[in-house]
């Protein structure tokens, strides 16, 4: 395949050859991927996405109560009945090392399980951004194309998404000077320009940001915007995620 630079905003249902062979990083500042990161960092021992709560509480019963953590957001809120909602704050070393947890959010897991057949799947946020880059560079070396999901929100465009998006390609721009890049990802780079120079003032002008501010979560946009403060790269892979470098459950 020749050397390509895709980004998508929102969950897209590609068939899963368009994925194949390629390493896909999917994103959503706030808050899925971000919290992931900040979980896998404070030694979650996995992170299983769901698209639903039925079938993350299915999953649940099949596991000692000790070694589990139910998490869910549906309209910013904890999902009733779940042991933690879907904001970093939450996800202390106290609460999730050594835990495995179930979780559903309305976008980002959504666009995790959208990408299943990708090479390699990563999860990107601020917060673990050079981890990120790293993974993309050598991923970029050994000659895979790379795709961007843009999780959104409501699964449409979001920008700290697309910031974040265009922060990670401008890293690795020089060695992909030669590729093929969609209209998105070459947008994504100028929104990173125009917007990513005080990301938390980013994160405060967008709609997701403004709305998790009314809900009573402000504190997460700051934490959303830490600029590698977990430097883990969550990997997706056989139906769950784990930091990479880390034994997955079986
Ligand atoms: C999502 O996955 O839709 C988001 O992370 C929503 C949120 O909890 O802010």
């Amino acid at each position: 395949m020749s050397a390509r630079v895709d980004v998508y905003f929102g969950v897209v249902a590609l068939p899963p050859s368009e994925w194949q062979g390629r390493i896909v990083v999917v994103i959503d500042v706030l808050r899925a991927t971000t919290s992931i990161a900040t979980a896998l960092a404070n030694g979650a021992r996995a992170v299983i996405p769901f698209e639903s709560a039925e079938d993350a509480v299915a999953r649940f019963k099949s596991f000692e109560r000790s070694e589990v953590l139910l998490a869910g957001e549906r309209r910013m809120g904890r999902i009733s009945g779940f042991d933690l909602g879907n904001s970093p704050a939450e996800f202390t070393r106290e609460v999730v090392e050594g835990k495995t947890i179930l979780m559903t959010t309305t976008n980002g897991t959504a666009a995790l399980t959208a990408v299943q057949g990708a090479a390699e799947v990563v999860l990107g946020a601020f917060v673990n951004l050079a981890a990120t880059v790293g993974v993309l560079r050598s991923a970029v070396r050994r000659g895979l194309p790379v795709a961007i999901v843009c999780a959104g929100s409501e699964r449409q465009f979001a920008m700290e998404d697309a910031v974040c998006a265009g922060r990670l390609l401008r890293a690795i721009s020089r060695r992909l000077a030669d590729a093929t890049w969609n209209d998105a990802a070459r947008a994504v780079v100028a929104l990173d320009r125009r917007y990513g120079r005080d990301l938390l003032a980013c994160l405060e002008q967008t709609t997701h940001g403004q709305a998790l501010a009314e809900a009573g979560y402000r504190g997460d946009l700051a934490l959303a915007a830490a600029l590698d403060a977990h430097p883990v790269v969550p990997v997706y892979a056989e139906r769950q995620v784990t930091a990479q470098g880390r034994a997955r459950r079986r």
